[in-house]
């Protein structure tokens, strides 16, 4: 039963950053949806021990940063390293903070798109809970927008499992390796 959820994989991989009292949390989250287009909103599903859960708990907002295929390392980084342990995992990761637009939330220079949120509902849901947020601004690069992507020109970053990740062009190799 452990691993039952990979029946669902592979699944996009985002990175959700929080800040609260000075104090930063950026970590890798697969299990993200839209759930509103207007209200516009999206769930994050987050285990309560994570560093970042506990800084979008206490300042009520954060922000998904969508990566492409060629930060997997990166990404990959910031989801095997808690903030509990690393207090310099962001500087470590070799990615760069600026300041959201409309949240406390710093956001990635190096996303392709973010969306900035507020908590609207945190729902226990098992050994995850959802995190509800309300879309309260967005902003992208091209080709990705308000259409369909065009991903012969954006190469989605996709969690196969593990250290894993493939892209839209279905090449699956370990961030781990050379
Ligand atoms: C590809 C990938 C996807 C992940 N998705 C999630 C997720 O959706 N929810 C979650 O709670 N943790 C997820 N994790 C685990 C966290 O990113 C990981 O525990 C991270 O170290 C937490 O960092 P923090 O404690 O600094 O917040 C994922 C990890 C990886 C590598």
């Amino acid at each position: 039963m452990k691993r039952w959820y990979y029946i669902l994989y592979p699944m996009r991989a985002y990175v959700v950053t929080s800040s609260h009292g000075g104090k930063i949390g950026a970590m890798t989250a697969a299990w993200v949806m839209p759930t509103s287009i207007d209200p516009p909103m999206l769930v994050v599903a987050i285990a309560p021990r994570r560093y970042t859960y506990t800084l979008i708990r206490m300042s009520g907002e954060f922000a998904v940063n969508v990566f492409e295929y060629k930060y997997m390392r990166e990404v990959y980084y910031l989801g095997s390293v808690s903030g509990w342990d690393e207090p310099k995992k962001v500087e470590k990761s070799g990615l760069h903070l600026k300041p959201g637009r409309s949240v406390g939330a710093p956001v990635f220079e190096e996303a392709h798109a973010v969306a900035e949120c507020k908590v609207e509902n945190i729902v226990p849901a098992g050994d995850h809970d959802l995190v509800v947020g309300r879309v309260v601004d967005y902003y992208y690069k091209p080709p990705l927008g308000e259409g369909r992507p065009d991903v012969s020109r954006f190469k989605a970053l996709i969690h196969v499992g593990g250290s894993h990740f493939t892209t839209t062009i279905g090449e699956s190799r370990s961030a781990r390796s050379g």
